[in-house]
């Protein structure tokens, strides 16, 4: 029997992704989307999900305006955050400014400071790019997220709002 992740998370290695992460963290991120898909009935995620991530996460890994640092067990990919500089248009200040693009920890390691440590890490990248003002996007009902995002300090600020006009097979909110 595994032992109880609280004896373990010392082990854990962070570090900057490279391009042999990409299937690992396509296949992370398709358990994220369906774990958004549960809690939102809205969300729904495409066939072969996984295959266009992966080309998402080869076309972030090649531009410089993006980064992901992972966790690590071992060999195994347990965690992972990714996020990018945009840039906005030129009337809006700032001129540009990080985008937080998915957050994830597998359910066995959840609750024990492995999404915090990459959080801080990401930010710190941000920070060195110069980068002032940090935006993410979450679902409201994601409890979980809502709680982890304002623990570290972030603020709802816009509302994306949502109006189905698709008949009878309304996706219930
Ligand atoms: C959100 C997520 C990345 C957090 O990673 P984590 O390693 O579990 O987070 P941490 O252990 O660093 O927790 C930090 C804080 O987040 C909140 N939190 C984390 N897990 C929580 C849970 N299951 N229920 C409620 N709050 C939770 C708590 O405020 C916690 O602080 P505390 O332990 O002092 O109470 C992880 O739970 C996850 O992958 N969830 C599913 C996917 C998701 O929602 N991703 C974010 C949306 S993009």
């Amino acid at each position: 029997m595994r032992k109880e992740p609280r004896h373990l998370v010392d082990t854990i290695e962070y570090r900057p992704w490279n391009r042999r992460d990409i299937p690992d963290l396509a296949r992370l991120a398709r358990e994220l989307y369906a774990y958004v898909e549960s809690v939102d009935p809205v969300w729904r995620t495409s066939p072969g999900a996984e295959d266009h991530l992966r080309v998402h996460l080869t076309d972030l890994f090649t531009t410089r305006l993006a980064m992901s640092y992972v966790a690590c067990e071992g060999e195994e990919v347990i965690g992972f955050i990714t996020g990018s500089i945009t840039q906005r248009p030129p009337v809006i200040l700032p001129h540009r400014d990080g985008l937080v693009d998915n957050a994830y920890v597998t359910p066995y390691w959840r609750g024990h400071g492995i999404g915090t440590r990459l959080c801080h890490l990401m930010l710190a990248w941000f920070r060195e790019q110069g980068v002032e003002e940090v935006r993410i996007h979450y679902q409201v009902s994601n409890r979980e997220g809502v709680r982890f995002w304002e623990k570290l300090g972030f603020r709802p600020w816009t509302i994306q709002a949502h109006l189905w006009l698709g008949g009878d097979k309304k996706p219930e909110t």
